[in-house]
């Protein structure tokens, strides 16, 4: 079903994990699937966007679609520097960024060039260090009328957290929209369902959405073409 509402739009996704290194064998990781970026990617395409989709580590059965999709040219990175690095060059060429990837907050100090082995002695200490807040970075060099929007899933006990968080976290990256869920065991995550609540600039709701990944992108994206028209 293409409508083409987003038809002359470039948007750029990140979707996905990253991963850090510990050494050749081994990484840190988080449980982000993917499908969530996926989806936003696909319904923007259908509705006549060209996407740019930074694939953080999905599988090739969530990417299958969007490989076949006209439209979508998928990049691929695995960690949070390769991320970053994709994200800065693609976003100049973006009238609309969707940071829906899952970015490792830490990443190991000192990657091991040989894989570490138990006879190595005992339980290894790994040591983090923190790694650059992409979105923020892209908030900062953000071209005018440029849209960005962020995700933030949160392991929350009530609704009325999952708001606060949100708009905790919106006024610290300065995003235009914040795409909130709650995530957990079987919730959010790995999922394919979802339950979104976008906040504005100003921490106002501006969409609820709830149901497959999918039809939670088409109404995030609904809310994205108003904050265009807006500006
Ligand atoms: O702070 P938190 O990780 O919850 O923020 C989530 C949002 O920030 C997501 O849009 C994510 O892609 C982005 N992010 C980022 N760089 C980081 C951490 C998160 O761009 N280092």
């Amino acid at each position: 079903p293409a409508s083409g509402d987003l038809s002359g739009l470039r948007i750029l996704v990140t979707a996905g994990g990253t991963r850090e290194p510990i050494d050749p064998v081994r990484y840190i990781g988080n449980r982000s699937s993917g499908k969530q970026g996926v989806a936003v990617a696909l319904a923007a395409a259908d509705r006549g966007a060209k996407v740019v989709l930074l694939s953080a580590n999905i599988d090739e059965s969530v990417l299958a679609e969007a490989r076949r999709r006209e439209g979508i040219r998928i990049v691929p990175v695995s960690t949070t520097a390769e991320l970053e690095r994709a994200a800065i060059a693609a976003a100049t060429g973006a009238e609309v960024i969707v940071m829906a990837a899952a970015v490792a907050d830490y990443r190991v100090a000192e990657v091991s060039e040989a894989k570490i082995r138990k006879e190595d002695g005992g339980a290894p200490t790994i040591s983090l260090v923190e790694n650059p807040d992409i979105l923020v970075g892209l908030v900062d060099e953000r071209r005018p009328g440029q849209v960005i929007v962020g995700f933030a899933a949160e392991t929350v006990e009530s609704e009325e957290e999952l708001l606060e968080r949100g708009r905790r976290k919106l006024a610290r990256k300065g995003v235009d929209l914040l795409a909130v869920n709650a995530v957990g065991w079987g919730e959010g995550f790995e999922t394919e369902e979802n339950a979104l609540v976008v906040l504005d600039g100003d921490g106002q709701v501006a969409a609820r959405a709830a149901g497959s990944k999918r039809e939670t992108a088409e109404r995030l994206l609904d809310t994205v073409l108003q904050d265009l028209h807006a500006i």
